[in-house]
């Protein structure tokens, strides 16, 4: 499973990067929102995502806002010279999936977002995105099943081989990984609180710290 970190912010990238275990990022725009308003600044939005590309050996998905077709394969065509490493994210509507096709024959790979049903992630696997980015912790906000829509989403996609990868996104916390990861989603993106969350067991803690412990007295 790739875990991708769901950010704008360049230290957060840093950090999780500096873990090992970083696959590639995703943004959109309100987290380039967000990270202006840290910066006291607006942020340039390609010069950020070229920043973000250096950092990280792995696909990052930077935002189109246009949303017609000429719109956003306009838009397109400029994110995706930024950086070999760009991944365009489309939202799903129809315009965004008639460019999610056209941008595929074109050869630029897109990250097809704003998913919140089965179907819709099956016309964005049939239209030929790169990845699907089902939002589960909005779902859940509803009073409805992220996790389940999650799983409808890899049923499906296997039953019929396509090779769309499945991008479980607005995770909010661990329990979110694990059902994405028992289901075999490709890839996850986190926030960082949540990628350091991952880490945690108190029983890790206190066994740590009674063998520290043990080990002072062994040694005394
Ligand atoms: O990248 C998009 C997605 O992860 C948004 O998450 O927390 O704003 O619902 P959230």
């Amino acid at each position: 499973m790739k875990f991708f970190i769901d950010t704008a912010e360049l230290s957060e990238v840093l950090e999780a990067r500096d873990m090992g275990v970083l696959d590639g990022v995703t943004t959109n725009p309100s987290l380039m929102k967000k990270a202006s308003e840290r910066a006291g600044r607006a942020v340039d939005f390609h010069t950020r995502i070229v920043d973000i590309c250096e950092m990280v050996d792995g696909d990052v998905s930077a935002e189109v806002t246009a949303v017609t077709f000429d719109g956003i394969m306009a838009e397109a065509r400029v994110l995706a010279a930024l950086h070999k490493n760009v991944v365009v994210k489309v939202p799903l509507i129809l315009e965004g999936i008639k460019a999610i096709r056209a941008l595929r024959i074109e050869g630029i790979r897109t990250n097809c977002t704003l998913c919140f049903s089965p179907m819709q992630a099956l016309v964005a696997a049939k239209a030929g995105a790169q990845y699907i980015s089902p939002f589960l912790g909005r779902v859940d906000d509803i009073a409805s099943d992220g996790v389940q829509l999650l799983k409808d989403i890899v049923t499906i996609y296997r039953n019929y081989g396509f090779t769309t990868e499945v991008l479980a996104a607005s995770i909010r916390h661990p329990i979110h990984v694990v059902e994405a990861a028992r289901m075999g989603a490709h890839v996850a993106t986190m926030p960082l609180g949540v990628i350091k969350k991952l880490l945690l067991h108190p029983l890790t803690d206190i066994g740590l710290a009674r063998f520290l412990e043990d080990w002072k007295s062994f040694s005394a």
